[in-house]
């Protein structure tokens, strides 16, 4: 089948590779993809938030499957846009639906659906502009540290841990203020966990699910996991610390009851789903959820993964994924990324990377690479 892969990143590359082992698949398009995918796949110039013209491609292209990777077009009703039109309906669409896709759209969603499914995670409050002052008057008596997310997509810079009662508020009144736009109308002031970090990927067709090999990511930029974050320089699967023990927690206590929780609010959700968790002295919190796979994480969930991925999402499209075994190879993958000197800060851009050729025993990932903006636009004017 002729198969369209929406993103451009690290995880749209490990995806492409592990689509195009399938037999089921006879065409691959990456949508606009990267240097990686397009040795792949045939990459085509239009933004994965350009639903109209994704429509277009689609029914010119007999495109049978549409696979979606990153959170935005998933937030912004795709799957809906599909639903809507008859021609598009009958084509599975690999992702949840709008009101789905609010785990990751908006954080005060998603702690209030936690609260009503009972799922552990870090106490809160809410508050917008309008509620501002109740906001200052709650931080000033909060246990330090404090941590303040904006409400909604932020490019994962949303999330900002204060250390004293004062920066909180400053950082409060900057959110309200309009420091992420929009994302940050709303603001949730949450208890701080400490512990160590691990993600849980799921998959599901809103009745049954299947979990992926675990992952844990590294985002600080230096040696010994130091220094400044950066959008992620490597990851790891498995993860040693995540026992049976804690398996079992994780799924009765929070996958479990996040897909009945969908099922049981009619929320369709034919996709990922990705919990990042706080292990607090061996038992799991919710840090959050994201409708889709990890970037980069899927560099190191998908090599372990012996199924067929096409036919895993035909199964989840179809409501049929409790047939399914998941089959995991044993090993541990890595990622780690190259960067230019400097990053996350100011960093030298346009070097070529030689001796890829050589590379004998490991898989080459391509990231998603900056691009200026006249770039893509050009690139979608020719689409
Ligand atoms: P998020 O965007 O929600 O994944 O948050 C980004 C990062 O902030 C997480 O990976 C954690 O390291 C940290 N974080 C988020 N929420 C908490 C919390 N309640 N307690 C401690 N750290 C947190
Ligand atoms: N690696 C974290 C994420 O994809 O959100």
């Amino acid at each position: 089948m002729n198969i369209l892969l929406l993103g451009s990143g690290g995880r749209e590359h490990a995806f492409a590779w592990k689509i195009t082992q399938s037999k089921r698949c006879s065409k691959l398009y990456i949508a606009p993809g990267n240097a990686g995918t397009s040795a792949l796949g045939q990459n085509v110039p239009i933004s994965p938030l350009d639903f109209s013209a994704l429509e277009k491609f689609v029914l010119e292209n007999q495109i049978e499957m549409v696979v979606v990777g990153p959170e935005e077009p998933l937030v912004r009703g795709i799957w809906d846009y599909f639903q809507e039109r008859a021609q598009l309906k009958k084509i599975p669409l690999i992702g949840p639906s709008k009101a789905g896709a609010m785990l990751e759209g908006s954080k005060a969603w998603s702690k209030k659906f936690m609260l009503r499914h009972n799922i552990p995670t870090a106490g809160y409050q809410e508050f917008t502009s309008e509620t501002l002052e109740a906001g200052l008057a709650y931080l000033k008596n909060h246990a330090l540290p404090i941590v303040l997310k904006a409400d909604g997509l932020a490019a994962g810079k949303g999330v900002v841990i204060c250390q004293s009662n004062a920066e909180a508020a400053v950082e409060m009144r900057e959110m309200l203020g309009g420091k992420f736009g929009t994302a940050s109308a709303r603001v949730v002031v949450e208890e701080f966990l400490e512990g160590i970090e691990f993600s849980v990927f799921v998959m599901t067709d809103g009745k049954n699910y299947k979990i992926l090999p675990e992952a844990k990511d590294y985002k600080r930029i230096g040696e010994g996991d130091t220094g400044p974050n950066t959008g992620g320089m490597g990851a790891v699967s498995p993860v040693p610390f995540v026992d049976a023990a804690m398996w079992t927690k994780v799924e009765e206590r929070v996958i479990r009851p996040t897909v009945e929780g969908l099922k049981k609010e009619k929320i369709p959700y034919n996709g990922f789903i990705f919990i990042g968790f706080i292990s607090v002295r061996g038992e799991p919190f919710v840090i959050e959820y994201n409708c889709r796979m990890g970037d980069p994480e899927t560099e190191v969930v998908l090599p372990r993964l012996k199924n067929d991925l096409v036919s895993l999402f035909g199964h989840c499209a179809a409501g049929s994924l409790g047939r399914v075994k998941i089959r995991t190879d044993k090993r541990t993958a890595t990622t780690v990324f190259l960067v230019s000197g400097g990053y996350p800060g100011e960093y030298e851009k346009g070097k070529v990377i030689s001796g890829l050729d050589k590379v004998k025993g490991a898989l080459l990932f391509t990231p998603e690479l900056p691009q200026p903006k006249e770039e893509i636009a050009s690139a979608l004017a020719v689409g």
